[in-house]
């Protein structure tokens, strides 16, 4: 019988040094993008592809993370005193019944392999998937869903890669491969961060992952990497070596909210959605003198 994909693995104990000062007391996983964090989509992302098991890896500044999906006793009663009955079902229902959220610190931010070695003892011997929240996702179906769908079919590691401009290797993984169909690559090599002109193709890793538990094993034997930290692509390049790998081009929309500028892209484009503000936002936007 085939193993489903149940659980995913959510790393949130980065520094975010490129989002100080406001990453110093929360994770910049908790970042709004309107009125939901990050953290937030990412997880509804994990539920619509069927995943019931939520695991957080969290640092120093965890609470956030913790308080947003527990129940918040004080708030709904307040907000049932004040009969605001959509605000309290929003609040009630940030997870569905069924789902199970476990924590996991970090001690030190050594990196995303040390990370996601970090949940060895939860996962287990079963597929998993590695959701980056600070990448956020526009797809229908969810880009999530796309890739545990993939796994039913090939039942080997995937990562979701996206082509970027030469220019742009430097912040990524770039992976080489063989294509098998059109948007599906077999892996035979990754490399973390390389220069243009070292870059083996312009395939780069996005944030989600679907991996077999032998990952674990590769994360244990992998030394610190590119920034001297344990880095998931090392493990992978080693994955490879023993089993096959692929290489995903999702479709779909990636905003990069690890850095400024994709955040703020992230949050006009969904504030032009939001069912609440798009006529207010645009007009705003459309009087704008820039
Ligand atoms: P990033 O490469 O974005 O690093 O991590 P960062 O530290 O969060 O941010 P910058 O570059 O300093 O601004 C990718 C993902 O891996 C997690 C981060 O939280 C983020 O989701 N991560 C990284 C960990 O959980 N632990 C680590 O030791 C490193």
């Amino acid at each position: 019988m085939k193993t489903r994909v149940t659980k995913a693995v959510f790393p949130v104990a980065g520094l975010g040094t490129r989002f100080l000062p406001v990453a110093k007391a929360s994770p910049k996983e908790m970042l709004p993008i309107v009125d939901k964090p990050l953290i937030q989509y990412a997880a509804e992302e994990a539920l619509s592809a069927g995943i019931t098991d939520l695991i957080f890896i969290t640092g120093r500044n965890k609470r956030s993370i913790e308080d947003h999906f527990d129940k918040a006793y004080e708030l709904e009663a307040e907000l049932e005193a004040r009969h605001k009955t959509e605000l309290l079902a929003l609040v009630r229902n940030i997870l569905p019944a069924g789902t199970t959220c476990v924590y996991i610190r970090q001690a030190e931010a050594l990196g995303l392999g040390h990370a996601v070695l970090c949940a060895k003892s939860v996962v287990g011997d079963a597929p998993f998937a590695v959701v980056l929240a600070d990448d956020l996702m526009n797809a229908e179906p969810s880009v999530l869903r796309q890739m545990v769908d993939l796994y039913d079919e090939v039942e080997s590691s995937i990562i979701s890669v996206q082509n970027v401009p030469r220019e742009e290797t430097p912040r990524y993984g770039i992976m080489h491969g063989e294509t098998v169909k059109a948007g599906l690559h077999k892996m035979d090599g990754i490399i973390e961060k390389p220069s243009p002109e070292e870059a083996p193709s312009t395939l780069a890793v996005a944030g989600r992952y679907i991996l077999t538990p032998r990952i674990f094993s590769c994360l244990e034997s992998i030394r610190p990497g590119a920034g001297g930290e344990y880095q998931l692509t090392d493990a992978i390049a080693e994955l490879m070596q023993n089993e096959a790998v692929f290489g995903y081009e999702y479709s779909g929309k990636r905003y990069d909210c690890g850095s400024k500028l994709g955040y703020l892209q992230a949050t006009v484009e969904y504030g032009l959605q939001h069912p609440e503000l798009k006529g207010s936002f645009r007009a705003y936007l459309k009087g704008l003198k820039v």
